[in-house]
């Protein structure tokens, strides 16, 4: 007897739980500080043709995986394809890799929105850089939030995919697009925030005002677009095939993949507009140099606009605690979809051997799995507390005149964890998922996929995307993070 694996509720659940994956901290902490390091205007505008040809042929590729199969990632490879089986394997590294420290930044955010609350009620505000030393230097406390953010993931997906997932993403998603508005007035309404907006769209800006001392190089800003842009939309991770083989077969998987990849893209310029306006507004009314404002990665969330807040005061915590939720909601909802990958795959592997499979069971053990993992990085703190040296002195090598040498450029274990799935096993998995679909299937295997649901045809952009333009942006993408995390 065939057993049951669930499906989506509706097509628009569907599409906000694959909206609430792709928007995630990639958005928020990646993009807007890329985007003006990187040209601004320029930078959109490569990263948009990127999203079009690569990126959207590609989650219409995973799409059409999940559905065709009617598996997760394994089991879709599984079926797919003789020679190229085994990539689906990377499929569950990758997320599981990235759990590991998504859930302690994650940890981070949930003590924020504490932080922000307890300063509503009267508590004493302490700068944003304070907060962060004491946070990250407090290894017990970061354990304990990353096991509160695992714990309620847990929860959500141990509910299933219309139950849990669907059901979180439903309310969550309109909520954090709401939050996200009224956290941009507020920014848009600092002075001097044109300064900012500035640093965004105006090609150029960044340098002739100062905020960085000069232009990347056309090929580093293709490299880094394509990084960010393969992270921000959740390829390569099995998210796609996953979500995907819970869709019904009448659903149109190129507006699918259109309106997400659109979205996601979106929400990206929207968190530009609600941090960067606000950080470099605050700077400025402290007489900090342009260059010394930090706009990017784990310091813009957790020093710069915690610093923002706190100057506002009183309404300031407020729009803290709004803003940190949001930021939560949107950690949340990646977090379950890379749980969810896993999940499926245990699942479908207990279905084909005509078991039921006991989700609650399966959720459970993956989450142990990677929580134990993830105590290493909370306790490491992003290097702070020197966990991460005794593993760094292991890859060291000192030749005989002393010169020390290190294979892999990061500083701590959430960097190297990052390193294996960001860096190598999503743009690898990717570039052999186009090549297997490109010239061993053929296009003609997807295509069908594409067709249902909809008159709309693009078969020869289609099969020129996977089969060339894809495989070439991959090889690009991986040098590039490879260069970046390989010096
Ligand atoms: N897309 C998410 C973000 O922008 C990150 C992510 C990548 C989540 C891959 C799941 C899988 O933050
Ligand atoms: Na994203």
């Amino acid at each position: 007897m065939k057993q049951h694996r669930g499906s989506w509720g509706s097509n628009m659940g569907f599409i906000l739980a694959a909206i609430g994956s792709a928007v995630g901290l990639g958005n928020i902490w990646g993009f807007p500080y890329k985007m003006g390091k990187s040209g601004g205007f320029t930078f959109l505008v490569v990263y948009a043709i990127l999203a079009i040809f690569v990126g959207f042929v590609v989650m219409a590729t995973e799409l059409a995986m999940g559905r065709k199969t009617g598996k997760g990632i394994v089991g879709a490879f599984c079926d797919l394809s003789q020679k190229f089986k085994w990539v689906g394997w990377l499929g569950v590294i990758a997320p599981f890799f990235l759990l590991c420290f998504y859930v302690v930044l994650g940890g981070y955010c949930l003590e924020y929105v504490v932080i922000n609350i307890t300063q509503l009620f009267g508590a004493e505000a302490l700068s944003g850089s304070a907060s962060f030393g004491a946070m990250v230097t407090n290894p017990i406390r970061c354990m304990v939030y990353t096991f509160i953010f695992t714990a309620i993931n847990f929860f959500i997906v141990r509910g299933g995919i219309q139950g849990g997932i669907e059901k979180f993403s439903t309310v969550g998603m309109p909520a954090l697009f709401v939050m996200l508005v009224v956290v941009i007035i507020r920014s848009l309404t600092l002075p001097n925030a044109i300064e900012g907006v500035k640093f965004m769209f105006v090609p150029g800006y960044a340098v002739s005002a100062g905020f960085i001392s000069e232009s990347p190089s056309f090929i580093n800003i293709l490299s880094t677009a394509g990084g960010q842009m393969f992270f921000s939309l959740s390829l390569a991770m099995g998210i796609m095939i996953t979500y995907g083989s819970y869709l019904g077969k009448q659903e149109n998987l190129l507006k699918n993949s259109g309106i997400i990849v659109f979205a996601d893209t979106f929400v990206a310029i929207m968190a530009g507009l609600a941090v960067i306006p606000a950080a470099v507004s605050n700077g400025i009314a402290n007489g900090v140099a342009l260059s010394d404002i930090q706009l990017g990665g784990p310091n813009l969330l957790f020093v710069t606009l915690q610093d923002v807040f706190v100057s506002m005061g009183t309404m300031g915590s407020l729009f803290g605690v709004v803003f940190y939720v949001l930021v939560l909601i949107a950690a949340i909802s990646s977090v379950i979809s890379l749980i969810e990958v896993i999940a499926t795959m245990f699942m479908d592997d207990a279905h084909a051997k005509n078991k039921e499979g006991n989700r609650q069971k399966i959720v459970m053990g993956i989450c142990l799995a990677f929580f134990a993992v993830s105590l290493v990085v909370a306790a490491d703190g992003l290097g702070s507390n020197g966990v991460w040296v005794p593993f760094q002195s292991m890859l060291t090598t000192v030749a005989a005149d002393g010169t020390v040498s290190m294979p892999v450029f990061v500083d701590c274990w959430l960097d190297f964890l990052d390193c294996l799935a960001e860096g190598i096993a999503m743009p690898l998995g990717a570039l052999l998922m186009s090549l297997m679909v490109g010239f061993e299937l053929g296009p003609e295997t997807i295509l069908p996929e594409l067709h249902t649901g909809t008159k709309f045809r693009m078969d020869k952009f289609y099969i020129i995307c996977i089969k060339y333009v894809v495989p070439v942006a991959m090889v690009f993408i991986l040098l590039g993070q490879l260069s970046s995390f390989f010096g």
